[in-house]
């Protein structure tokens, strides 16, 4: 009488089911999912899983459900499978990764929303009786909803109080829910969304559903994150490129979108090597005959009149500067105007005899296919084979919609979506496979994909294409609840901002683009000799911290969804450097005297702050606070640092 868990379609037409225990398993460690991403173990040590063994004997269907808690993490993973043993088939309507049910309801829900280009916003609701949902249908994990939300007590604030995360490591369709009935019982539920989802089972044939990660903290929501980041970061992220330090990048778009030559990149490339970056990102424009938007996805292979000597030749004018080279795709997407439309009509998503809506002039392949998957995979393994490109950005510029798979019969409609998705995650799978060097982007239309299941293939991914500091305040702050600096894409684009038009300092582009994986996204060309210096020294910035960015305790301080200003810090494990950032949207006037008051640092410790003689002790920093009026009340003793949008960094080491 409440919405269920999950659904079982019989041939008859019941939806009947009656799921009893048949028994258990505890076992050291933790499996593998097929084919999904999921929270991984290195030695079986690190954590514990318990299978529950289910059966419904009409049907004789078997249900395995499967909790995996951690040595070193305050965390459950759960997923449900599905095997079929019955003669009939079954249809799987609904299967939900994990559902709870919270003995009462005083909680606040916490969601992260928006829309491009102000993506996870903060929203804070208390829970009300009847059904409060975040979800997708769009084919991504959106950039309306991500696939989170959280219950904190009402008093829970950042720094204290009891808050349960959840999370689903997945990237299409979700649904995430609590229903609180009239006796105050809250079901908490997440997992594929059931609408337009049917996945059949014969005989012998099994579902598993994405993995649900459940976090519990008593230290209020810096304290749901800091799990969530530790455990992203260390057993969620793979490869090579989990642990190593990321390459300060320079990404066309912003400077030249596709309006290039091979000359005009390697002008910016050679400046660009000059100031300190490491690697030249090209981004969209560089295949087919792709000048606008209007044509080319599909057809894999550089255009000659921009690239005469493709994409190894200006890989290789790039490594000789001293850099390394990286590329933009987006093997999901197709345009009318391609070859590759002419060849394969039946690849696309679409009702062929009903018109088709396009987004950004494109349409989207149907990875539900095999072939498909196959052979688009190949066209991109030969554009990168021997090609020296050591990062991709895989981009995903629309959602789908007239979700249909061409000759496929009704059966495969009910699957198509999640199938898309394994399709995505094999393909990810198969170029991780053929390149393990390359440092993997994800990113959609900015951040419609942010979300875990990404985070399995692509270590970071393109956090919004709005790149304005202020706005990026919001964005980077919210996303933070659940993702860690490490997976941020975060660069510094030109004033005005092209997407805003506002008009910030350099300084403060910056300063709110270290927290992140830094890089810049501007015509380094056309910078006076001024900025050029300060761009030097903020390269030489970021190199020298971002071990510590990407692998310290991150704190959100201040919050820029309730004020003029904002703050956040990250300490280092040991405690010994911190890195405190304080942001002012805009100037108060004659304001009071101002503190921040910083975390995380060892209460008995002398804290020196670098470019002073003084230093505080840990506690003093933590519960009085740190001086910070010069900037955040507008004294007039430094005009450079007075107006809107000024920030300020403040590192502290132990003494
Ligand atoms: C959307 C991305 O978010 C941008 O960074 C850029 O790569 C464009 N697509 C290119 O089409």
């Amino acid at each position: 009488m409440r919405y269920p868990a999950y659904g079982l379609l019989q041939t008859d037409g019941s939806r009947v089911s009656e799921f009893t225990y048949e028994g258990y398993r505890i076992f050291p460690g933790k499996k593998r999912l097929k084919a999904l991403p999921a929270v991984y173990v290195e030695d079986e040590g690190e954590a514990e899983t318990l299978e529950i063994f289910l059966r419904d004997s009409v049907i004789n269907t078997r249900l395995i459900l499967s909790y995996t808690i951690f040595r070193d993490f305050p965390v459950i993973c759960r997923n449900a499978l599905f095997s079929h043993e019955g003669e009939e088939p079954v249809v799987l309507e609904n299967a939900m990764s994990l559902s709870i049910d919270l003995p009462d309801s005083d909680y606040d829900m916490v969601t992260l929303t928006g829309a491009w280009a102000r993506e996870r916003y903060i929203k804070i609701h208390p829970l009300h009786e009847g059904v409060q949902t975040v979800y997708s249908m769009r084919g991504h994990s959106s950039h309306q909803f991500n696939p989170f939300f959280a219950l904190k007590r009402h008093e829970a604030t950042e720094h204290t109080g009891e808050v349960i995360g959840f999370s689903l490591i997945y990237s299409g369709n979700f649904i995430g829910q609590v229903n609180v009935d009239t006796f105050a019982v809250a079901r908490a539920m997440l997992g594929i969304h059931p609408e337009g989802f049917a996945w059949t089972l014969r005989k012998g044939e099994r579902f598993q559903t994405p993995e649900a990660v459940l976090v519990f903290s008593q230290d209020g929501l810096n304290g749901m994150s800091q799990i969530f980041h530790s455990l992203y970061r260390k057993r969620l992220a793979r490869g090579k490129w989990r642990d190593l330090e990321r390459p300060v990048v320079i990404n066309s778009w912003e400077a030249v979108f596709m309006d290039f030559t091979e000359d005009k990149i390697l002008k910016i490339a050679e400046t660009a090597k000059d100031l300190g970056v490491e690697m030249m990102v090209l981004d969209d424009g560089w295949f087919g005959k792709r000048n606008d938007d209007t044509s080319s996805l599909g057809d894999w292979y550089p255009n000659p009149d921009k690239l005469p000597g493709g994409i190894k030749g200006l890989s290789q004018k790039i490594e000789k500067l001293g850099m390394k080279f990286g590329l933009w795709i987006e093997p999901e997407m197709i345009s009318k105007n391609s070859g590759l439309f002419r060849k394969h009509p039946e690849w696309l998503i679409r009702v062929p005899y009903r018109e088709m809506c396009h987004g950004r002039n494109q349409y989207v392949l149907d990875f539900s296919k095999d072939e498909v998957v196959e052979g688009i995979g190949d066209a991109i393994i030969s554009v990168l084979k021997d090609a020296g490109v050591s990062y991709i950005k895989w981009d995903m510029n629309r959602s789908i919609s007239e979700a249909f798979s061409q000759n496929r019969g009704p059966e495969a409609q009910g699957m198509l979506f999640h199938k898309y998705v394994l399709g995505v995650y094999r393909l990810y799978e198969r170029l991780l496979e053929e390149f393990p060097d390359i440092l993997f982007e994800s990113c959609a239309s900015g951040g419609a994909r942010f979300d875990p299941g990404m985070m399995y293939y692509a270590p970071q991914c393109w956090t919004s294409d709005n790149t304005d500091a202020i706005e990026r305040l919001r964005i980077q702050y919210g996303t933070s609840v659940v993702y860690p600096l490490s997976s941020m894409g975060c660069h510094v684009s030109e004033a005005p901002n092209q997407q805003t038009f506002r008009n910030t300092p350099l300084k403060t582009r910056a300063d709110v683009a270290y927290f992140g994986c830094f890089g810049y996204e501007m015509d380094l060309n056309a910078l006076t000799e001024d900025e050029r210096q300060e761009v030097k020294e903020q390269i030489r910035f970021y190199k020298k911290y971002r071990k510590l960015i990407a692998e310290g305790t991150f704190y959100r301080l201040i919050s820029p969804f309730e004020g003029d200003e904002a703050a956040w810090m990250v300490v280092s494990e040991d405690r010994k450097t911190v890195l405190a950032a304080y942001y002012r949207m805009r100037q108060p006037s004659n304001a009071p005297y101002k503190r921040l008051r910083l975390k995380g640092l060892e209460e008995n410790a002398r804290y020196c702050m670098e470019g002073k003689t003084e230093s505080w002790f840990g506690d003093e920093l933590m519960n009085a606070g740190m001086v910070i009026s010069d900037y955040a009340s507008g004294i007039r003793s430094d005009t450079t640092k007075q107006g809107d949008y000024q920030s300020r960094i403040f590192i502290l080491k132990k003494l």
